[in-house]
């Protein structure tokens, strides 16, 4: 068997997508989730336990577990086959025929940033790494603490990894496209980290991917220099944080954003788990649907200054077009969320997450401060600074709650402000459903299911193909697929049949095996079988009438009594 097959059946898709998605049981073997492919606000991602099959029935994406890693993750074949082996540990074969170049300088790449993470934190606890314990110490970082973010220190005027990429025989072009390695004009090669405090930055499966370093001595520029984007590095993708806290988010149903390292480190270690950061870009859609899959309830705890406050902004919108449920967590005494838990504590800090407003609350004391209530152009004006977030409101029901609860909370007239309030909030229209596609007839679908069914198939497809009843079947192509497999003689699943069909017939296939929990009994098999036979003799007496018709008109005696007699043949049979 192939290492792949061998791989499918040990680990369990429902786990492996289960890392990414939050599943949901719809039925004995099936899981829906959010898709992780595109951006939804009622899950159609479903998973088959049975068929170990993905399928989203809004975009379509489809595949089995290795295909996921793959996409999830943005592996080649065999980097997702090894990424599944390792964590499930099922032994590889060593085959290095499936390494290509791609992979295989993504492999390297992971790999020099290992090595510069545990040359980092080596850094940390020795000699050199003295001033940045003292550092770490002073702003209130515990050892507990560095050690599970893996903090690091990269030393002054180092070619320390320069070094040790040549040792360890790794290409000159390797290093320069890590990030890790810059190069002079006159082709020397350097550090690009020196005299920093080292953060490794984590992909959402835990492999570090790249590093922020934050300068130590005053006057050193960036305050925070960054890795720049690499082939595993792809920066409008990446939370800081999100591999630790992804469990937490879950289990807790919500996820706090914050700004910074510092922050992501002191919200956790002051015992919140569910803290990502954005590391100080603007958030990107891509961050938002990610985060999504793991809470759709956000806190956002920005920084309490003028720019904090214009990126929270930005974020409402993103986070309520993306259709998360948006709260402001405001701290007191101008302190940043790694400042407030210092210096408060997590009894404070949990206080000061419960009673987080609403986004449209804090967007409106922030339209308050800037414009007079009492006026009735400052009212309008408030309202009209809050409209495109109400607008956004998904929900009708909750977007006209909105509407009057913030008419009330600004203080606005009753009238033609709020009139004209509740009108435009109401008006915004929502996408109609998508019309169900024709789906294929009850017995046409029980025989295709059967066909999955190992034990089943060959049995119904020999039946089948003395039947000749397939040929107006709308899933014909896929009957004539699974008969060419069966030839084929080699045991065959749901991912082959799937691979080798068109893609309008990889829906019809999943549609009908994912619409299905409970395996049919063989009588009911039985009993499709006979009405499809049946269906067939009725279309070939329907067509032996015609042509005898035919025969008849063109003065074809001969024929019609054929035909005649083949008829009754026919009918004498059913
Ligand atoms: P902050 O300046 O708030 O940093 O920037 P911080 O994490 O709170 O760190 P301390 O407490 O000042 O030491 C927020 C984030 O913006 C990014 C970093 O990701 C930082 O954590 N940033 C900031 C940069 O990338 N470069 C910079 O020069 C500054
Ligand atoms: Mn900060």
């Amino acid at each position: 068997m192939e290492f792949a097959e061998q791989l499918k059946g040990v680990v369990r898709i429902e786990d492996v997508v289960g890392e990414y998605v939050r599943l949901r049981k719809s039925g004995p073997s099936r899981y829906m989730g959010l898709c992780p492919f595109h951006s939804e606000k009622t899950p159609s991602f479903t998973v088959h336990v049975v068929h170990q099959f993905y399928k989203c029935f809004s975009c379509g994406a489809a595949g089995d577990a290795i295909k996921f890693v793959m996409e999830k993750e943005g592996l080649s074949f065999f980097e997702a086959l090894k990424s599944l082996a390792e964590r499930y540990g099922v032994p590889m074969p060593k085959r290095s025929q499936y390494a290509d170049d791609d992979s295989r300088m993504r492999a390297a790449l992971f790999e020099m940033h290992t090595l510069a993470a545990q040359t980092f934190h080596a850094n940390l606890q020795s000699s050199a790494g003295e001033a940045a314990r003292a550092y770490l110490a002073r702003r209130g970082v515990s050892a507990e603490t560095a050690e599970k973010f893996g903090l690091g220190y990269s030393v002054r005027g180092g070619r320390g990894l320069v070094r040790l990429f040549e040792e360890r025989r790794f290409a000159a072009g390797q290093a320069e496209q890590s990030g890790l390695v810059g190069k002079r004009e006159d082709g020397s090669r350097y550090d690009r980290f020196r005299n920093r405090l080292m953060f490794p930055i984590h992909n959402e499966a835990g492999k570090i991917i790249g590093f922020g370093g934050r300068a130590l001595d005053a006057g050193d520029e960036p305050k925070y220099l960054n890795s720049p984007e690499t082939p595993i590095y792809k920066k409008s993708f990446v939370l800081y944080n999100l591999h630790r806290a992804k469990e937490a988010i879950r289990k807790e149903d919500r996820v706090i954003l914050v700004e910074g390292y510092m922050d992501a480190l002191g919200v956790t270690a002051a015992g919140f788990a569910s803290v990502v950061a954005s590391c100080g870009t603007s958030l990107t859609a891509q961050q938002v649907q990610t985060l999504k899959r793991h809470s759709g309830r956000v806190l956002v705890n920005f920084d309490p200054d003028a720019a904090g406050a214009n990126a929270t902004a930005k974020s409402i919108n993103l986070l309520l077009t993306e259709g998360m449920h948006v709260r402001i967590v405001e701290l007191d005494g101008g302190l940043d969320p790694d400042e407030y838990c210092k210096q408060n504590g997590a009894a404070a800090y949990e206080a000061r997450l419960a009673e987080a407003k609403g986004y449209f609350y804090w967007l409106a004391d922030r339209a308050r401060a800037q414009h007079d209530v009492h006026s009735s152009e400052g009212a309008a004006a408030i309202l009209q600074a809050l409209l495109p977030a109400v607008e956004r409101i998904s929900d009708p029901i909750e977007r006209s709650a909105v509407a009057n609860d913030l008419a009330a909370y600004v203080g606005a007239d009753r009238g033609t402000i709020l009139d004209r309030f509740r009108k435009a909030a109401a008006a915004r229209q929502t996408k109609p459903a998508e019309a169900p596609k024709a789906a294929l007839r009850p017995s046409e679908r029980i025989l295709l299911n059967a066909v999955l069914q190992p034990e089943m198939r060959g049995e119904v497809l020999a039946e089948l193909r003395a039947l000749d009843a397939i040929s107006r079947f709308a899933s014909l192509r896929i009957f004539q697929t699974a008969f060419a497999l069966e030839e084929a003689g080699a045991g065959w699943g749901f991912e082959d049949l799937h691979a080798r069909l068109e893609p309008a017939d990889q829906n019809l296939l999943t549609e009908a095996a994912f619409r299905q929990d409970e395996r049919d009994t063989p009588e009911k098999v039985r009993a499709a079988m006979e009405s499809v036979a049946r269906d067939g003799r009725l279309w070939r007496r329907d067509q032996l009438k015609a042509r005898i018709r035919e025969a008849e008109r063109a003065g074809n005696l001969e024929e019609a009594i054929r035909l005649t007699r083949e008829l009754a043949e026919l009918e004498r049979a059913a």
